[in-house]
């Protein structure tokens, strides 16, 4: 089983204004850590930097700098060709992910093939088939012919975590996974979600702006800020005692979680009518040590 340790995450963006440059650092020295048949649930607005964090993660993009370490239990560390394996995403947009051109069976396939996960075209055509099923997209011999536009939104979330998982996954991210999707198929999606991590034993970080769900399906949460962690703890402890103003004010307007039919429909958990920049984010309350750190400085200076 495999765990993954960010340490001190940072990500700066050059931003060009003309002849300005102005410097945007969207990730502030972000730890966490990952864990096999454990979900973190990553928590924050628009414009926050969990997306930077999931490229990061999976190697889209390149930390300015920190560290990502990918551990298998034995000690050995995952690298190159079994990192891109390993370490696969789930994004916002299921019709931006799939190419229109292509059959469902294709998208499957071909990262099976890449990563040699099988051998003949036969064995391939069955291990498509065999994840298409575990994904519920049945009669699965009826949807792998078809192409992408055929299927819903849900349908198409549900290859592309066929997809994600086929070459054998055992970290998944999951960016804002349902945000996109109907609200009434939600849930649905997330169950699944849920049902394959427990049968893979993944490790999987769940990214949304929903705190509804976020308690639902995490064992963890952590509350990123303008870059930066103000809270994390135990997904009960930071939605039922939030410490730092801004998780207070998600927390407030989040739904009902013991009402979970209703999942928020859209950002209007962030409300701009709330001087959110008047929040400060240099404090973070850590549930784990039951006390405040200073956020957005070098772990071993904390
Ligand atoms: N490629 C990029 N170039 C410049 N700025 C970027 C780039 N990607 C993201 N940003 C900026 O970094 C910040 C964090 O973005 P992002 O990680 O996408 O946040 P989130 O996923 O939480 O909405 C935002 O201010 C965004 O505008
Ligand atoms: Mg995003």
């Amino acid at each position: 089983m495999t765990s993954v340790h960010v340490a001190d995450l940072v990500k700066d963006y050059t931003i060009r204004n003309g002849l300005k440059r102005t410097r945007l650092r969207a990730v502030d020295h972000v730890s966490l850590d990952l864990k096999p048949g454990r979900t973190v649930a990553l928590v924050g607005e628009s414009g926050s930097g969990k997306s930077t964090i999931a490229k990061i993660l999976t190697r889209m993009e390149t930390p300015t700098s920190g560290t990502v370490e990918v551990v298998r239990d034995d000690g050995t560390t995952v690298e190159k060709g079994a990192y891109r394996r390993e370490v696969q995403m789930v994004f916002q947009d299921p019709f931006a992910s799939l190419n229109p051109f292509h059959s469902i069976e294709h998208h499957i396939a071909r990262p099976l093939r890449i990563h040699n996960r099988t051998a003949a075209g036969e064995e391939t055509r069955e291990r498509v088939l065999e994840m298409l099923e575990r994904v519920n997209l049945t009669p699965a011999a009826n949807i792998a012919p078809r192409r992408p536009h055929e299927l819903s939104g849900g349908q198409r979330q549900r290859v592309a975590i066929a997809r994600a998982l086929a070459p054998g996954a055992k970290v998944l991210i999951a960016d804002e996974p349902v945000s996109m999707l109907d609200v009434s198929i939600r849930l649905g999606v997330l169950n699944l979600l849920g049902r394959l991590q427990r049968e893979d034993d993944l490790a999987v970080l769940y990214i949304t702006h929903d705190l509804a769900t976020a308690r639902h399906f995490s064992d963890e949460i952590t509350v990123l800020y303008r870059g930066r962690v103000v809270e994390r703890g135990p997904a009960d402890a930071v939605i039922l005692d939030p410490h730092h103003e801004y998780t207070k004010l998600l927390a407030a307007a989040a739904p009902d979680p013991e009402r979970l039919g209703r999942v928020t429909a859209d950002d209007s958990a962030f409300n701009d009518t709330v001087e959110r920049d008047a929040i400060d984010n240099g404090r973070c309350y850590d549930h784990f040590a039951g006390e405040w750190r200073e956020a957005g400085v070098p772990a071993a200076a904390r």
